[in-house]
């Protein structure tokens, strides 16, 4: 009987335990210390070792502290895979696999890139039981470097921005491609009788014309011809179109990036949103395509009462206050403001104002019509926190629901 009355509580408290190691390990919120330094050491550590990695490749350094700098490499190693083993364990916590089971999310998870590079960064220890002298052991102790990008916004920015200019950057592939080609068959049929051993048949020619546009000369083939000088100059300038094209197309989008958010809007950080949390992955991750980031600072307006709606927004982290006619209250982490507009056409019905800094979800107003026509239970729950503000029940937002 006993027994039956603690089953549940222990599974329970695992349950609780796993949930706060997934919130220290993936979660990453700025406010929770544990989070923070956990993630502090393990950048330090990262850091340290490829330094040292680097480090023992130097034969005087490797014979005078070679046994002091394999220690901190095998505690690093060690290190690394409980973080390895800690990640595994609390993936079913992920909202995008959870209701998979316990094994089918963790094994899944173990696929994602970042825990393929995490699995990579232990795997050169085994590798080196294998094979003890192998100089490619170093290389892929570097890759560790890698699991920096778990820390970096900034690699995550340039993932969004490859990823939105894909189009445009196959478009460069496809020029680039055409480019070569064309060079290479015109300097083929101008140069290659003279120089057959060089530019006697497609390939070489095409590893010619590669080298003269990526600007590195064409080697030791120098055309002979006045023609050949030509076909040669002319690469070249297309070289540098063909190179700068992709060149402007990253920078531009990086920079769009970077001004349009002022943090990246992650996966997780929509799933907390208490109103998106029951929403499947598909639907979060539509959610994180059209949600923009604002930080702002305490004190900041961010609409005014008789304004009209062009956006309503998400409360990430901080307090904002809403002043109308019967209206005083404050909003937090979780609630959701400035969908009354949206929803009835008229104007703002009060003024809110940022009382603390805020990071904010931002939903404009396109973006809010269409997400209300394809998710019926988005458009009902924000309706029905709309009506009871009207009527003056709620003095709150989404996160004091916890039905929602
Ligand atoms: P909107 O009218 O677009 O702009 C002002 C916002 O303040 C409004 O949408 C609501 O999101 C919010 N708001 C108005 N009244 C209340 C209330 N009683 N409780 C919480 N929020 C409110």
């Amino acid at each position: 009987m006993e027994r039956e009355t603690l089953e549940p509580r222990e599974a329970e408290h695992r349950a609780s335990l796993r949930q706060r190691a997934f919130e220290i390990l993936e979660h990453s919120r700025r406010r929770d210390l544990a989070s923070r330094i956990v993630d502090g050491v393990l950048v330090a550590l990262i850091v340290a070792n490829v330094a040292v990695v680097i480090a023992q490749s130097v034969p005087e350094v490797a014979a005078q502290y070679g046994g002091l700098l394999t220690a901190f490499d095998r505690l690093c190693v060690l290190i690394f895979a409980i973080e390895y083993a800690a990640r595994i364990w609390v993936a079913p916590e992920h909202l995008m696999l959870r209701g998979r089971g316990d094994a089918m999310a963790r094994l899944r998870f173990a696929g994602t890139p970042l825990m393929v590079i995490d699995a990579l960064a232990i795997a050169p220890f085994f590798l080196e039981l294998l094979f003890p002298a192998s100089s490619v052991i170093l290389l892929t102790r570097l890759v560790r470097i890698l699991k920096l990008a778990r820390y970096s916004p900034a690699i995550a920015t340039i993932g969004r921005v490859l990823a939105l200019e894909k189009r445009a950057l196959l478009a460069c592939v496809v020029i680039l491609t055409g480019v070569l080609i064309t060079a290479a068959a015109v300097m083929l049929a101008v140069e290659g009788h003279k120089q057959p051993e060089r530019l006697g048949d497609m390939p070489k020619a095409m590893w010619w014309a590669a080298a003269m546009l990526a600007k590195i000369g064409g080697g030791e083939t120098e055309p002979v011809t006045a023609l050949g000088r030509i076909v040669a100059a002319i690469t070249v300038m297309l070289g540098i179109f063909c190179f700068a094209l992709p060149v402007a197309i990253i920078g531009r989008g990086f920079y769009e990036e970077i001004r349009r958010r002022d943090f990246v809007v992650t996966f997780a950080m929509v799933a907390r949103v208490p109103l998106f949390s029951r929403f499947d992955a598909a639907a979060i991750a539509d959610l994180v395509s059209l949600l923009r980031a604002r930080t702002v600072t305490p004190g900041t307006q961010l609409m005014r009462k008789g304004d009209r709606g062009d956006a309503m927004y998400f409360i990430a982290s901080g307090v904002v206050e809403v002043a109308g006619d019967n209206v005083d209250v404050r909003l937090t982490e979780g609630d959701f403001f400035g969908e009354m507009a949206l929803l009835s056409r008229e104007p703002r019905t009060a003024t809110v104002t940022a009382v603390s800094s805020a990071d904010l979800l931002v939903l404009d107003v396109d973006d809010f019509m269409r997400l209300v026509d394809r998710l019926p239970q988005f458009k009902s729950q924000i309706e029905e926190i709309a009506r009871e503000r009207k009527e003056g029940k709620a003095d709150g937002g989404a996160g004091d629901r916890d039905e929602l």
